[in-house]
């Protein structure tokens, strides 16, 4: 069965994904706002799980419709062949959101759709209710501009849950936004690369699975993994053909951090992600950073302070770093920050920027080429 499937991903993200999931072997990805979507069979799930790593789920969608009442969500909910994806005792939760659209309440929305989906179900499988006592099979809705999207999320916990991050210290990345700052860096492996204000360690730790080429899912659990259809071989098979395609080499990989605390959850957390030798932690101020190389890429994610006390500490971090920089030769600087006048105090206008979300907040990532 060919499944149209949808990846919802940080906004700035759908161009690099698109691009990595046509990499995995997934010829039509397009990229559309907020989602990358392409189509494929119950393999395609289980490798698009293990394999991408910026995206932050990967759903199934059943159907996409006009809904401008709830007698319209309903009505189209009820008309899609569940029972063709969900077996008759499976759990199906509804979440989601509502944007721009007539119908706004949350709430409403998910009771109609349930009411919608059991409806089908009760009358596909011929029974008086369901017992939802099987796998699960959430169905995510989203609503915006009055259309409808219902999908199901064959990914449970999210895929920026790689299970290496067991402590963290403040204000950490996600894991999908830091790989998408490496792979926009462009970093697979040539070269030195540093992250002078590391925490914990979520930037390293991805540009050396990057590096290594190293499926990011390749150790947890995925939700469809239980579901009738998507067996345990299919996940094998895609394990073992993201393992061919890892490379081993000899990468120059840095961080390092102010805080002692911080490297010594870093430094744990490589290890727990399997890349504990791939990456050189240290205690550092990175205003001091002056590392020669020939070919380097520093990807970093300052403080940016949210408090005003802590603005103008960040604002004093970012001078001295910019002085560092103007020290350094061939080096070139991606740097996240949401503060608005992080270019005047860093003492430079950036080559490029690019305008990215971590979660709500917005950001610029600097470019200094
Ligand atoms: C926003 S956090 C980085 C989070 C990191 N990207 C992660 O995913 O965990 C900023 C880090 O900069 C560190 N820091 C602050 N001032 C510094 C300095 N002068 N030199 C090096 N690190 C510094 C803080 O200790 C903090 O861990």
């Amino acid at each position: 069965m060919e499944y149209r499937l949808v990846v919802p991903c940080l906004l700035g993200l759908e161009g690099p994904i698109a691009a990595e999931a046509r990499k995995l072997g997934f010829a039509d990805a397009a990229a559309e706002n907020g989602r990358v979507r392409f189509s494929g069979g119950a393999g395609a799930v289980a490798r698009a799980n293990i394999g991408l790593r910026m995206g932050e789920r990967v759903l199934i969608e059943m159907g996409a419709f006009d809904a401008e009442s709830f007698d319209a969500l309903f009505e189209g909910a009820r008309v899609l062949p569940w029972e063709a994806l969900l077996p008759k005792n499976a759990a199906f939760p509804v979440t989601g959101h509502c944007l721009n659209s007539k119908l706004m309440s949350v709430p409403d929305c998910q009771r109609i759709l349930k009411k919608a989906v059991a409806e089908r179900m009760k009358s596909a499988f011929r029974q008086e209710w369901c017992p939802e006592d099987g796998p699960l099979y959430r169905i995510r809705f989203q609503l915006m501009k009055d259309r409808a999207s219902l999908c199901v999320d064959t990914s449970g916990e999210p895929l920026y849950k790689r299970g290496y991050r067991r402590r963290r210290t403040a204000a950490p990345l996600r894991e999908t936004l830091a790989a998408g700052l490496v792979n926009i860096a462009g970093y697979r492996g040539r070269g030195d690369f540093c992250d002078p204000f590391c925490g914990s360690g979520t930037i390293a730790i991805e540009a050396a699975l990057a590096a290594m080429n190293r499926a990011p899912g390749l150790d947890r659990e995925f939700a469809a993994m239980r579901w009738p259809g998507f067996d345990r071989k299919l996940w094998e098979e895609a394990r073992a053909e993201a393992r061919e395609r890892e490379f081993h080499g000899d990468y120059r990989i840095f961080a390092s951090d102010i805080d002692p605390e911080a490297v010594e959850i870093a430094r744990e957390n490589a290890r727990r992600a399997g890349v504990g030798e791939l990456v050189r932690f240290s205690v550092a101020d990175a205003a001091g950073f002056r590392m020669g190389t020939e070919r380097g890429t520093i990807v970093t994610n300052p403080p940016y302070g949210e408090r005003l006390n802590d603005r103008k500490a960040a604002e004093g971090i970012y001078k001295a770093f910019g002085q560092a920089w103007r020290g350094l030769e061939n080096w070139k600087l991606y740097l996240l920050s949401g503060h608005t006048e992080f270019e005047r105090c860093f003492g430079a206008p950036a080559d490029k920027k690019r305008k990215l979300y971590n979660g709500m907040l917005k950001c610029d990532l600097f470019m200094y080429l």
